[in-house]
């Protein structure tokens, strides 16, 4: 296949993410509120044959844990980030034939389930943000509080990065970043100050933009808050991987296939995350009918039921323990009825295959969804 002998210059790139991975990465990411993910998913996956997915393997914290616990559990992995799955691949050695790795963007799960021919799953885990493989490895350009290249892209193979947004988005595009995902006060002022910064000389790493943010806002906004380029690092990130819109995507989709008594939990580090979460699991969890209305006619109900009240923070000691836990806030839901679409909770899987270079074929499957089901790539 032209595929096979042909690879494309994505492809080369993809391996050699993947050989980088294996080779730089020591898995260090702690996994948040892990008991509590564990203890909130562990009712839907008791039967054998039991399917969980894990949207957010970065570097399979709870995935081991879920594995180890359930000894029948299969578990589907996706990440966009190729490190990542380089690095949970050898974390997860020990169940290789119980995992499934998927190399997809979250909201590609529909394909991705449909490509290994399963239609329904016992459970979602969503971990939302960024691991600490991408924050600590300076190449990636996550961490405002060291300098390195602007990238911030979850997929080094593709897209646009950090650098190219900064260099050529116009003030008012820039502003509006900062202000909708960084929820920054002084958007404009930033916005301004980098159109006038780079036409001297574009950006190219982060301590340069981290410093024209820190002189860009008033003085007394420098002395409360902490670091005042947080709210700019996560606005770009945000926008690079269009992260709120691929969630908001994502979140109805996922919770479309999950059977009746499984689910779904999600952890979001920012109210940005958590608003869409929230909206997400209100609209699956409450009535289709006026408030007003006395009773609430069949095929009205709500699908699910919420499992947490509000969002569930970590406790002060595991924040102490781990301080990148400090923003976690918790959520899930458990179906108590089958959705329109998916009306029989069955589960088959037609393939068990890792998948952690086909990304093409998710795609492939999505656009495609007739001829993916069950076949190999
Ligand atoms: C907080 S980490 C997950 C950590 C993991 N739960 C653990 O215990 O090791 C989030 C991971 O999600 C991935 N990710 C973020 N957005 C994604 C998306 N839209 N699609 C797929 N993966 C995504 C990131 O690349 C990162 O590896």
């Amino acid at each position: 296949m032209p595929a096979r002998t042909c690879p494309s210059a994505r492809a080369l790139r993809f391996a050699r993410i993947c050989r980088e991975g294996r080779r730089a990465v020591q898995p260090s990411h702690v996994p948040v509120l892990l008991d509590r993910v564990r203890a909130l998913l562990t009712p839907a996956l008791t039967e054998p044959g039991a399917v969980t997915v894990d949207a957010t393997l970065g570097l399979g914290g709870h995935a081991e844990a879920m594995l180890r616990a359930l000894p029948s559990l299969r578990l589907i992995g996706l990440d966009r980030d190729p490190q990542a799955l380089a690095a949970s691949r050898e974390r997860l050695a020990f169940a290789e034939s119980r995992v499934t790795f998927a190399h997809a963007v979250y909201d590609e799960l529909p394909a991705v389930l449909n490509r290994l021919g399963v239609r329904t799953v016992q459970a979602v885990l969503f971990d939302l943000g960024v691991s600490s493989l991408q924050l600590d490895l300076d190449d990636r350009g996550f961490a405002y509080s060291r300098d390195a290249p602007l990238d911030m892209r979850m997929d080094p193979s593709t897209g646009r990065t950090a650098a190219d947004v900064l260099n050529t988005y116009d003030e008012a595009a820039l502003a509006r970043v900062l202000r909708r995902y960084g929820e920054e006060p002084f958007a404009r002022r930033i916005a301004a100050a980098v159109v006038a910064e780079r036409a001297r000389e574009p950006f190219t790493t982060s301590a340069r933009l981290a410093d024209l943010v820190r002189a860009s806002i008033p003085a007394a906004a420098r002395r409360t808050g902490g670091n005042p380029a947080k709210r700019t690092f996560q606005a770009l990130r945000i926008e690079v991987n269009a992260e709120l819109d691929v969630l908001e995507r994502a979140l109805p989709a996922a919770l479309d296939r999950i059977s009746v008594g499984g689910r779904i939990a999600v952890l979001a580090y920012h109210s940005l995350e958590d608003r869409l979460v929230k909206r997400a699991l209100a609209d699956v969890t409450t009535a289709r009918v006026p408030p007003d209305m006395p009773v609430v006619p069949a095929g009205a109900e709500p699908t699910f039921r919420l499992l947490t009240r509000g969002s569930e923070p970590p406790t002060e000691a595991e924040t102490t323990a781990n301080p990148r836990a400090a923003s976690a806030r918790l959520r899930a839901a458990e179906r108590v009825r089958p959705s329109t679409s998916t009306a029989t909770a069955d589960t088959a899987i037609g393939t068990h295959e890792h998948l952690a270079s086909e990304r093409t074929g998710a795609r492939r499957a999505a656009r495609h969804p007739g001829r993916a089901r069950g076949g190999r790539p």
